[in-house]
């Protein structure tokens, strides 16, 4: 597609529900391109954004009730728009109550939780018949439902085509392709949910799936070129799939006008340093410095305990680097004007702030490096902007990043050194990345990597009593910690195999001479964090 063309679109607006993101990527499973912006938006407003050709609404769910004093609603333009909405649980009530009618605490028992709806007979012609479409048994369907009002009059033109035994009104529509449905079709608990969405999109809303990975990759690739032109881009890497996948985009783009940076800190996992310089420099041909400035890093750590106290450390040594790095840079080939960044939709969305990938921002960063310049400014490129992580892994393994590096597990910015409990230096740093290499191998050799959200080694600050051979050691514990999560906010210990953890501690405690005990960590996130610091 070329960036003149508009893309379909489908916008869901945000009442506040836990979903709401998760229509948005429903949407997007479904290939076609959606966007969550908050309930305020305005048409007026959507209009701005030229590059969208809107097919829909989406109206979420949301905590409130419609009746409350300052609940959400929604510009009235939106519904007059002509174009078809769908209203979900409040997004219902709202569509509802905003066309006339009127929404009450639920006179039935409220419902949370799994459900039964009826389709009425009225579901067998016009728009009901198109939502409902090729549903199996669908006379009756389960779904899933999380409300405690409901609507006790219809606005007009509207018809209720399917109820619950608690509420006479699950499911309603017009002739416009208005749809309100009480139950939560996005969610996996209603197991015909995304057939539902399907439904909406192409019957209702009339799109064609023409969002897929190349289509992204083949728009970023034009945007970036607009936007850069010929100047000069640099792209710090980190080791994980966002940087990764950011940095061949915008080499696709502009091939060696950009230059990436990685900047081996001392903390980094084992072999990660070589890893890059193969898949990066060697295997991909993109123009690579790599810096070493792990004494640097490990001299400025030397003592420090504090866990935040590390972490600053690290982050404002590791943009003195940068920086230091760049603007040497600059020297050898020239201004820089932009640098790339990886950051993904969640992000976006949780800074409230609705752009698009277009936006010119500019960020400051300050020098305070003897004989660097005042402060650089540098303009940002962030081509995954829109995207969520599992588009970014699809789009990276379509632009030829290894299998391995497109499913990595996520890796803290500061590294080990928030695994080495207690101080750290040079001689932990390594034992803990002999553990963890032993760690990860093992996950892996169990095909078990893929299914934990996080796994690695911690090096404790505890020494124990151990007896190998005739002789008595006095050595390290090592915890091993892995979980599975969705979306790292919370997470639960991973019931790892009890062979596939015998094989890990054998592993360690043989292969490391400074580990005799091997201890597994059993706490859920909350009331632990993942990481040990
Ligand atoms: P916690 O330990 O808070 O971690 O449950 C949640 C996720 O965030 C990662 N993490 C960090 N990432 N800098 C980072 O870039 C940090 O200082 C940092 N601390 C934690 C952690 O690995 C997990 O994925």
């Amino acid at each position: 597609m070329h960036s003149s063309e508009r893309r379909e679109a489908i916008i869901v607006l945000d009442f506040g529900s836990q979903y709401s993101r998760l229509i948005t990527r429903r949407v997007r499973e479904c290939h076609v391109y959606s966007e969550l912006v908050p309930a305020s938006t305005t048409l007026e407003q959507l209009r701005h954004e030229q590059h969208l050709d809107i097919k829909g609404f989406i109206l979420s769910g949301g905590p409130s009730s419609v009746y409350d004093e300052n609940a959400p609603s929604c510009d009235p333009a939106i519904l007059n728009s002509g174009l078809p909405v769908l209203g979900i649980c409040y997004g219902m009530h709202l569509l509802a109550q905003q066309l006339g009618g009127h929404v009450a605490l639920a006179r039935g028992l409220r419902e949370y939780g799994p459900a039964t709806i009826n389709v009425s007979a009225q579901a067998n012609h016009g728009q009901a018949c198109r939502i409902f479409e090729g549903l199996t048994a669908t006379n009756s369907l389960s779904v899933w439902m999380s409300h405690g009002d409901s609507v006790d009059r219809l606005p007009e033109g509207f018809q209720v085509f399917a109820s619950s035994e608690s509420n006479p009104v699950a499911a309603i529509v017009n002739a416009q392709g208005m749809v309100g449905l009480q139950f939560h079709p996005e969610v996996t608990h209603t197991p015909q949910g995304l057939h539902i969405i399907r439904n909406f999109l192409f019957h209702i809303c009339g799109c064609a799936p023409g969002w897929n990975s190349s289509a992204v990759i083949e728009e970023a690739i034009e945007q970036i070129r607009e936007r850069v032109g010929k100047e000069r881009v640099i792209c710090g890497l980190s080791g994980g799939v966002d940087s990764a996948v950011a940095a061949l985009l915008v080499h696709r783009a502009i091939g060696d006008q950009l230059t990436c940076i990685f900047v081996d800190t001392g903390c980094l996992r084992a072999n990660e340093r070589e890893q890059v310089v193969e898949t990066f420099s060697r295997h991909m041909h993109i123009p690579l410095v790599v810096v070493d400035a792990s004494e640097r890093f490990l001299s400025r750590l030397a003592g420090v305990i504090d866990p935040e106290k590390k972490r600053k450390i690290i982050g404002e040594e590791f943009i003195r680097v940068f920086e230091e790095e760049a603007a040497e840079l600059e020297q050898e080939q020239g201004h820089i004007e932009f640098l790339v960044q990886g950051t993904l939709y969640p992000d976006v969305i949780e800074s409230t702030s609705h752009d698009t990938s277009v936006t010119a921002k500019r960020i400051k960063t300050h020098h305070n490096v003897g004989g660097l310049p005042e402060e650089m400014l540098l303009r940002l490129v962030e081509p995954l902007r829109m995207l969520f992580k599992d588009e970014v892994r699809e789009i990276g393994q379509q632009l030829g990043l290894p299998e391995e590096w497109v499913w990595r597990h996520p890796f803290p910015g500061p590294g080990l050194a928030i695994r080495v409990i207690g101080p750290v230096d040079k001689q932990r740093l390594d034992i803990l990345r002999a553990a963890d290499k032993i760690v990860i191998d093992e996950i892996r050799k169990a095909e078990a990597y893929r299914d934990l959200g996080q796994a690695f080694a911690v090096l404790t600050p505890i020494q124990s009593v151990g007896v190998m051979g005739d002789d008595r050691t006095y050595a390290n514990v090592v915890a091993i910690r892995a979980v599975t999560t969705g979306d790292f906010m919370t997470a639960d210990w991973a019931r790892l195999s009890p062979d596939l953890l015998a094989r890990i501690s054998n592993r360690l405690v043989n292969e490391i001479p400074e580990i005799n005990r091997v201890v597994y960590d059993i706490t859920s996130k909350p009331p632990a964090t993942i990481e040990w610091e």
